[in-house]
């Protein structure tokens, strides 16, 4: 590995502009682990786990297909010579979760004193969660944020020579920097950025203070991107930011005229995209999604809440009337499209009069399927500073919630049995050997007898029955 004085001269060396200046960094890397190999008779092994949603995920990727670069063998065991936690922080839970992972590491780099750990990822850009850290996980070997994830090969490079924690966060920043090497998890479906950030200020939402502000990468890079992924045998993509219904509002090409685009790429069979806010979803979407032949029958959208006054407190920019007529003219234009949400529980001052009005939205719409929350204060964000309702009242709503989300998403999905749908085969049954995995253009997954090499094809099947949130089927 370099020593300290080397690191100065590899810096010296170092291209200004991303990203050669990372390639840069990969090459030497790539050098140093070669000998590691020599040296230890085999490739050093790298273990990432990833907390959060879509966006870390695609940012996992990222960093293992750099790891991968680097000469790097990915397993999923922590007892690896480099481990990785890709965190989150958009509830409190997420970031317990990541505290009890590190107490565990600990003892596990005792025993292996080559061990490396790193953080990155959401919770990092958070000054409290650094200092506490510092504090209390003085073994840690690197932190950085969400802003220079690209950095990583050079981040680690700078992390081998040095003999004490490595810190790097970024406050902000207006650079997108892609085209560095990406690990995908599954072959044939792939997600791809198309913004990053959040300009949206939910009243109890830290991943705008997080992630930054909002901007979007050129249509062109996208289209590139998608083409580059085809050829390689994608056939399913998944357009990610966190409101992809104001990609590109500062442009010309709007997220409608950005998904026309992409429709006319030969070779890409599904489309799917999230998440869309739903004061941002306009008339032209709804009609080139209902004019689309890739653009799957799903929409994630979020409710948050059923209660215009609580809805107004969250800062979420639409009413329960808005959401109601807003669904039904989803509805209305694509009759078999399925539609998803999450939902906030407790909510500071939601009241038991608030929270029907919640209940009444879910029986309304019958949702496919919901995400629910019981609401975390998060430091810094406006509603914490509000009063909390008592947990166990949330707890009862919550469970109340789920309920009845259950039996709505029951209802809705009842509604194919005995129909025959194109499936995209994404895996072997974690269950049943003998069964696969997939999903509907709706995004509902099927289990099915088949054989393995159907996976990541699409085929026919004819689903017998529906249970709980999925189908049985048969090919
Ligand atoms: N950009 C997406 C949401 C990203 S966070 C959107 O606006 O829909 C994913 C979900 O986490 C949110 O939809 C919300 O339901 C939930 N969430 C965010 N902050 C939360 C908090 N402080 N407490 C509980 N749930 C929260
Ligand atoms: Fe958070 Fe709201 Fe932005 Fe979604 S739109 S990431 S909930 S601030
Ligand atoms: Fe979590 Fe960051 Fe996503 S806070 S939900 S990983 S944007």
């Amino acid at each position: 590995m370099p020593k300290k004085e080397d690191y100065l001269n590899i810096l010296s060396d170092a291209p200004l502009n991303e990203p050669e200046r990372q390639h840069y960094f990969i090459g030497l890397a790539q050098k140093y682990f070669e000998r590691q190999v020599i040296i230890n008779n085999r490739k050093l092994t790298a273990c990432i786990t990833t907390f959060g949603c879509q966006m870390n995920a695609r940012d996992s990727e990222k960093l293992s297909g750099i790891l991968t670069a680097i000469g790097f063998k990915i397993i999923e065991d922590e007892a690896a010579d480099f481990v990785l936690y890709n965190t989150c922080t958009v509830r409190d839970h997420a970031n317990q979760r990541v505290y009890g992972r590190l107490g565990k590491i600990n003892h596990l780099k005792k025993k292996n004193p080559h061990m490396k750990v790193a953080l990155c990822g959401c919770m990092m850009q958070e000054d409290a969660v650094i200092d506490k850290i510092k504090a209390n996980y003085r073994f840690v070997d690197l932190i950085f944020g969400t802003h220079n994830i690209f950095k990583f090969a050079e981040l680690l490079l700078l992390m081998y020579s040095a003999d004490e924690m490595v810190i790097d966060i970024w406050q902000d920043t207006n650079q997108i920097v892609e085209d560095l090497p990406v690990e995908r998890k599954y072959p044939f479906k792939s997600g791809i950025n198309i913004m990053f950030g959040c300009n949206n200020f939910c009243t109890y939402c830290i991943v705008p203070y997080v992630r930054g502000r909002e901007r979007s990468r050129p249509a062109l890079d996208i289209i590139t991107e998608i083409k580059r992924l085809v050829a390689d045998g994608v056939i399913e993509i998944m357009l990610l930011g966190q409101n992809v219904n104001s990609y590109g509002l500062t442009d010309s090409v709007n997220f409608p005229v950005l998904l026309r685009e992409i429709e006319k790429i030969k070779g890409l069979k599904r489309i799917r995209f999230m998440t869309s806010h739903p004061k941002d979803l306009s008339d032209e979407l709804i009609k080139v999604m209902k004019e689309s032949d890739k653009i799957c029958r799903h929409l994630h959208l979020p409710l948050q809440a059923g209660s215009t006054r609580i809805l107004k407190l969250m800062n979420r920019g639409y009413t329960k009337e808005d959401y109601l007529k807003l669904v039904a003219k989803i509805r209305a234009a694509m009759p078999d499209i399925a539609i998803t949400t999450d939902i906030i529980v407790g909510f500071p001052g939601e009241t038991k009069a608030d929270f029907a009005e919640t209940i009444d939205v879910v029986k309304q719409v019958k949702f496919d399927n919901a995400f629910t929350f019981i609401y975390s204060k998060r430091t810094g964000t406006p509603a914490a500073a509000l009063s909390q309702v008592p947990l166990e009242e949330a707890k009862a709503n919550f469970d109340q919630l789920l309920k009845i989300i259950k039996e709505t998403a029951q209802h809705q999905i009842g509604h194919l049995v005995g129909e025959t749908h194109p499936v995209l085969v994404e895996e072997k049954n974690s269950h049943d050997q003998e069964m696969l995995s997939g999903r509907l253009s709706n995004n509902t997954m099927v289990h099915f007898k088949g054989e393995l090499d159907l996976i990541g094809t699409i085929v026919k099947v004819k689903l017998i029955e529906a249970k709980g949130f999925y189908y049985l089927g048969v090919m």
